[in-house]
């Protein structure tokens, strides 16, 4: 469904309930846009999450001692389940997480900004 099917109805009945204050749930009727904005936006926040373990996983071989390397590996493991939560977030308005993913993947497979090997560290983590 895209805008021009959305009911005027739907629209006011949507619009009411925003300005009443009341939470729109995943499930509940949306314009099309507002749903692909979401769908948008916490999307690219999972991506940044998800593209922030690589500098903080470059490190762990190279950290001093066990205790600074469980430090690293507990950040990029919390980053991991940021970007996990936030696509599955993304899952509940209907999107597949393996399209954002390889949206993702196909963005940042242009750029030489990632290196290969780390590129591989990154599919293997999505996947
Ligand atoms: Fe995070």
């Amino acid at each position: 469904m895209n805008d021009s099917t959305d009911s005027a109805a739907q629209l006011k009945n949507f619009e009411d309930r925003i300005a009443a204050g009341e939470k729109i749930e995943p499930k509940d009727w949306m314009p099309e846009r507002y749903r692909q904005q979401l769908v948008r936006m916490i999307s690219q926040h999972a991506h940044s999450e998800i593209v922030g373990m690589l500098p903080e996983g470059n490190w762990i071989t190279r950290a001093p001692t066990l205790r600074r390397k469980m430090g690293l590996l507990a950040k990029v493991q919390d980053e991991a389940g940021h970007g996990l939560y936030l696509y599955c977030a993304a899952e509940t308005l209907g999107v597949d997480r393996r399209e954002l993913i390889e949206a993702l993947l196909e963005t940042w497979s242009k750029s030489d900004f990632i290196e290969k090997t780390i590129w591989e560290k990154l599919i293997s983590v999505l996947y």
